[in-house]
């Protein structure tokens, strides 16, 4: 088995950009630890993101909101083991590029645990924190639509985009990043028909969640796609297995059979 590890690269982003508009769509998962990312990065997967969504999935928290930069270093040193053809990408956590200096402090850290660019959620308002961390050359992910690091202010899940107003606003946020130079911008559960829009306004490509079929790829948590994590699986997200109730087989099985190993 080779035990090197692959070095973080953050020029492996810009391949997406050629694609814009072309077939085939730009697949994307999210992973937590080896073995998921090695699986997803030998499937074919494009990006494996070292999502924020392990305060979930992985610590059992409500929501994304106390995960630190230590976890994140953490799981990102684990997927980058893992990963060698896939662009492995790390959230930036809640609360840590609250200012230009720590977005790029906390982007070097991740860049440092092997990420080959970063992500993190917002638009206008956080264009001077993406100008710090691309100014430092690292690759940057955008992230519009519904924010789940803002949960809590927000009083939980909403689908955005619904009034002009708010759909307005998601259209200067996407053409915002585009010209700041992000290299990919995730659109999170948002009015399909405005997906779509944005995504023909603007010449980064997009990678949708719950945003319709019109984006240049799609993403998915994983535990989603596999069934895995059965308390709680947004409306839009479609499964392709149920490992929850073969986890829960397996683990019955091995107790009655306990006594015949
Ligand atoms: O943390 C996460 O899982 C995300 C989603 C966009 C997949 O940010």
């Amino acid at each position: 088995m080779d035990d090197s590890t692959p070095l973080s690269n953050p020029k492996k982003l810009d391949r997406f950009i050629k694609r814009k508009g072309n077939p085939p769509p730009i697949s994307a998962l999210t992973a937590y630890d080896y073995p998921v990312a090695r699986l997803l990065d030998e499937a074919g997967i494009e990006i494996i993101l070292v999502g924020d969504s392990l305060g979930m999935m992985v610590f059992g928290h409500e929501d994304t909101t106390q995960v630190t930069v230590e976890m994140m270093i953490h799981h990102t040193k684990a997927c980058r083991k893992a990963v060698r053809n896939a662009v492995l990408v790390a959230d930036l956590p809640f609360h840590s590029y609250e200012i230009p200096h720590d977005a790029a402090a906390t982007a070097q850290l991740l860049t440092e645990a092997g990420a080959d660019a970063v992500k993190l959620e917002g638009g206008i308002e956080i264009i001077p924190q993406i100008n710090a961390i691309i100014h430092s050359g690292i690759a940057v992910m955008g992230h519009i639509g519904m924010l789940p690091q803002r949960v809590r202010e927000e009083g939980g899940y909403k689908k955005k985009g619904k009034t002009k107003s708010g759909a307005q606003r998601l259209l200067t946020d996407a053409a915002e990043l585009d010209a700041a130079g992000v290299k990919v911008i995730v659109l999170e559960n948002m009015v399909a028909e405005l997906a779509g829009k944005i995504t023909a306004a603007v010449s980064t490509p997009t990678i949708g969640i719950g945003a319709g079929p019109d984006c240049d790829g799609q993403i998915l948590v994983i535990n989603d796609l596999l069934g895995s994590y059965p308390w709680f699986c947004p409306g839009f997200a479609k499964s392709h297995a149920n490992l929850a109730s073969e986890t829960s087989r397996a683990a019955r099985e091995f107790i009655e059979n306990l006594t015949e190993l």
